[in-house]
């Protein structure tokens, strides 16, 4: 019998190499209490967060949380059942109708991650005969939507838009294209020129989807994200994004105002053939969107936390991903996995908590310790942290 799992033999061998030269696992951290978005509980031991992209500390909101027990009271814990059947309560229209309202758009449909939500609706709109022009760095949602629908993959370099203008010139006159897109890309934290890439594809005859799960709540003016902040939004013809970041629970959502939009709900089957997201999660969701939308003052001490992080890092020594900071996601790159590993756990022993990025899912190959800032972190904690990297660094031999 042939055994289905040699194929993983690499990633087991290289995981073994890091546990036995006494690394603790990156990846198996377990949070025993939470206390509020910037501060947990690991290893019986306070911990400072700045790794879990809840940009606009909703998740310990007072009115969230009481939204969440009260539809937990009136319609129970989940509604066993797909949006198309039984899944559908006041609350999934609620949620709908609170994107809408953010957006200031025609349509939105939630689905029950963002994972899905680029799943169902990218596989739906683009099938075999369609051409995807798309980022290479673009998130696993994406790629994995594009394989679904069984889609030609046109990828080109990171953020360069002369490569997106190439592709798009050489897909065969009269094809379906959809270019995809991201505000912000969450391994090096950059933000995407969309002004010049919307217009070449608009130019080019493609519609266009724009992933903002990590800018939407905190860039642009109303926080609509990054089409919003450079003026593109009207030419978007679908934007997706997530309740697992700025929103601070679960899900995942489309909005457009394409005026077929609707028909989605019965031919995406990522939509249909699932269960909906529990009332609570939904009321959750619904009350913290309508939060972000009175939430300037939050956004503006948000970007302080970045440019003070990011300034201070620098100074520090340590190569960072972007040359300004350009969205809450700061990444520290590291000269290989070991080093790495190794800055992680000197950085959690000093109560920190930063994501540990690696290939595959890093761009060119890099090791990454990747910062994601919250609204919430006082300057006093960002002061702290840059003290726990400046003693994690020299201790590690990450800098002098
Ligand atoms: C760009 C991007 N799109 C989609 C997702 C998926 O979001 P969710 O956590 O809601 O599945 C993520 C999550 O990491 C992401 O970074």
């Amino acid at each position: 019998m042939s055994d289905l799992f040699s194929k993983f033999d690499p990633v087991i061998q290289q995981r073994d190499e890091l546990l036995g030269a006494g690394y603790t696992d990156p990846f198996s951290l377990v949070m025993e209490k939470v206390e509020s978005p910037t501060v947990a509980i690991c290893n019986g031991k306070r911990t400072i967060l700045l790794g879990t992209y809840n940009y606009m500390g909703m998740t310990f909101d007072p009115d969230v949380v009481a939204a969440g027990k009260q539809a937990l009271d009136d319609f129970g814990s989940g509604t066993t059942g797909s949006r198309v059947l039984n899944g559908t309560y006041v609350g999934h229209k609620a949620v709908e109708q609170a994107l809408m309202d953010f957006y200031a758009m025609d349509h939105a449909m939630v689905f029950s991650t963002g994972y899905q939500a680029n799943l169902g609706v990218i596989s739906t709109i683009a099938g075999k005969e369609d051409y995807i022009v798309l980022d290479i760095d673009s998130h696993a949602s994406i790629y994995d939507g594009c394989a679904l629908g069984n889609a030609q993959i046109v990828p080109f370099r990171h953020n360069d838009v002369e490569a997106l203008e190439k592709r798009l010139k050489r897909i065969p006159e009269g094809a379906g294209k959809l270019v995809v897109l991201e505000g912000v890309y969450s391994m090096l934290g950059d933000v995407a020129p969309l002004k010049e890439m919307v217009r070449i594809s608009k130019e080019n005859g493609a519609m266009v989807l724009v992933d903002e799960a990590h800018s939407m709540g905190f860039i642009g003016e109303h926080g609509r994200g990054v089409a919003e902040a450079q003026g593109v939004m009207d030419d978007v013809d679908f934007i997706i994004g997530t309740f697992s970041k700025s929103v601070g629970t679960v899900g995942g959502f489309c909005v457009s105002n394409h005026p077929k939009f609707e028909i989605l709900r019965l031919v995406c089957r990522p939509y249909v053939f699932t269960a909906s997201l529990p009332p609570s999660v939904v009321a959750t969701a619904a009350t913290s969107i309508r939060k972000l939308m009175n939430s300037a003052d939050k956004r503006a001490h948000l970007w302080e936390n970045s440019k003070r992080l990011h300034a201070g890092l620098r100074q520090l020594g340590f190569t960072l991903g972007t040359d300004t900071p350009q969205s809450a996601i700061i990444a520290v790159i590291m000269p290989d996995l070991e080093k790495g590993a190794a800055m992680w756990e000197a950085l959690l022993n000093e109560g920190l908590y930063v994501n540990l990025a690696r290939p595959p899912a890093t761009p060119a190959n890099m090791t990454l310790l990747r910062c994601s800032l919250c609204a919430l972190h006082t300057e006093d904690q960002v002061g702290e942290i840059l003290g726990m990297f400046a003693a994690a660094g020299r201790a590690t031999g990450c800098i002098s």
